[in-house]
């Protein structure tokens, strides 16, 4: 007995060879679109090199402050506007993790060669107390003369960390200067010339590895 209805066409019917091999083509194509994304997760930033990449619209990291620089002038991020910063945190009686990580930047800076002049790099002080403008300019420029030595008011220091999200801590520690040490994060920032956070490194990285970041995010 005849349907009817006309059948669809035979070809976009369920269960049709048609279909059934549009079928098969959709599901390769989402495992090849699966696999691939999962290997470039894993392997497409090089696992060589840990990093956190970090947007500032996520992170909230950065934004204005105002310090005191290296020769006791009154700046504001917007006094950097225009050129990428490489901020570090710290403190220039720091025994270890400051030196070593504002030389690593120092060299990563020197591998770059003339893309660093895009790059001002910036030695931000934790330790009001201790880090005067007149030491923060001989700490700073013993890293290069392109360092650039920021410090300022208690409540300066407090209001820049908390913009960057850095942690800093008074701890006694009878050797140093003053009885204390100061511990802190130890990251390096790279901030954009628009002021915006544009990437997050570790201290773990080497000079080479940094370089090769700076190679491919300034511009
Ligand atoms: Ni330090």
């Amino acid at each position: 007995m005849p349907s009817p209805n006309p059948r669809p066409p035979q070809d976009h019917r369920p269960g049709s060879k048609r279909f059934n091999g549009a079928l098969v083509g959709l599901a390769v194509v989402l495992l090849v679109a699966v696999g691939f994304l999962t290997l470039r997760h894993y392997f497409g930033h090089g696992p060589a090199i840990p990093i956190e990449q970090t947007r500032p619209s996520v992170s909230g990291v950065g934004g204005p402050f105002e310090m005191i620089d290296q020769d006791g002038r009154a700046v504001t991020d917007a006094s950097f506007r225009g050129k990428y910063m490489l901020v570090y945190f710290g403190y220039s009686f720091c025994p270890d993790v400051c030196p070593t990580s504002l030389s690593r930047n120092a060299d990563a800076l020197a591998l770059i060669g003339r893309q660093a002049d895009k790059i001002v790099p910036v030695f931000v002080s934790v330790d009001p107390e201790r880090d005067t403008p007149e030491r923060m300019k001989e700490y700073a420029a013993a890293f290069g003369p392109q360092f650039i030595g920021l410090t300022g008011t208690p409540e300066q220091v407090a209001a820049v960390a908390k913009a960057y999200r850095v942690y800093y801590a008074k701890s006694d520690q009878p050797n140093l200067p003053g009885g204390y040490a100061v511990d802190h994060s130890s990251l390096t920032y790279l901030m954009g010339p628009d002021g915006a956070l544009v990437q997050v490194f570790r201290d773990q990285l080497t000079a080479e590895q940094l370089a090769e970041h700076l190679r491919k995010l300034v511009r």
